[in-house]
């Protein structure tokens, strides 16, 4: 492995280009390869057997290419496969953990709301992060059904999304939350609505840019930090053959999306 290999990044679709655009900003010198699943997207609604078949898929295309390091770009992967993913693979790891720790710190109601999908709040990982810090504030996690494809259809801004956000984000208003966590990488790309929608006093926060210092720590213990001058490229495959998500790709990022074909054994 060597410090000019690329990083491999993935979600299980466009989600986790708000972390890529994190990571991209904070290391330019990086080679990345990102790999949206957006064949499969949302992984929210697929058994763990799946989402751990083709975050191993993914895993593998990432190794025939190389890769010094990988980002689990997703949470709901995150909860789902990386604790079996560690166990497999030997290279350096980041995955998702939602902002719940800067939420609590920030909190002047003692309320924070954590949006996420459904998988992700009833995980084990999940549960034990709220168990972390009950003491501290009162942690009210809501689930976000049907937001994920929003993003996925690159609709940001449409009446859907505006009623959807609405309808997750009032309930946690209500209680007094001035503090919102996007446990989702998708949902950052709907800041700007959440925003708008939750008012100037209410916070919003994400993690991306947590787990893109949080990557660069560890590619600097293990000496593999890339030490190139230029800047690095940014390559991006998408298991979508229906141009859908390549098109918002295309679009939050600029650049052309090639066409990734990984089988696995499922059929939905
Ligand atoms: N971006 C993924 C996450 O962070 C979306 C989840 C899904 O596909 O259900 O959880």
């Amino acid at each position: 492995m060597h410090s000019t290999c690329p990083v491999g990044v993935f979600d299980s679709g466009v989600g986790g280009l708000s972390v890529l655009r994190e990571i991209h900003q904070l290391m330019p010198h990086e080679e990345l390869l990102y790999v949206a699943d957006s064949a499969h997207a949302p992984y929210g609604d697929k058994p763990k057997e799946f989402i751990l078949e083709r975050s191993t898929a993914i895993i593998e295309f990432f190794l025939s290419h190389k890769v010094k390091a990988i980002v689990v770009a997703c949470n709901t992967a995150t909860a789902a496969a990386v604790k079996e993913l560690r166990g497999i693979y030997d290279l350096p790891m980041v995955a998702m953990e939602p902002a719940v720790k800067p939420a609590v710190e920030q909190t002047h109601t003692g309320v924070v709301g954590v949006l996420a999908t459904s998988r992700t709040i009833n995980s084990n990982n999940f549960q034990i992060l709220f168990a972390r810090f009950a003491e501290q504030a009162q942690i009210i996690a809501q689930p976000c059904p049907g937001l994920v494809d929003q993003v996925e259809l690159g609709e940001l801004d449409s009446a859907k999304t505006r009623s959807l956000v609405g309808q997750f984000v009032f309930p946690l208003l209500e209680q007094k939350a001035d503090v919102l966590v996007l446990g989702c990488t998708h949902y950052p790309f709907l800041k700007p609505v959440i925003q708008e929608i939750a008012g100037a006093t209410v916070k919003v926060i994400d993690s991306g840019a947590a787990i893109a210092r949080r990557l660069h720590s560890l590619l600097q213990h293990h000496g593999l930090l890339s030490d190139l001058n230029s800047p690095g490229e940014v390559q991006f495959f998408s298991s979508s053959d229906n141009g859908g998500a390549d098109k918002v790709i295309s679009e939050l990022w600029g650049s052309p999306v090639k066409t990734l074909e990984l089988l696995n054994k499922y059929s939905y």
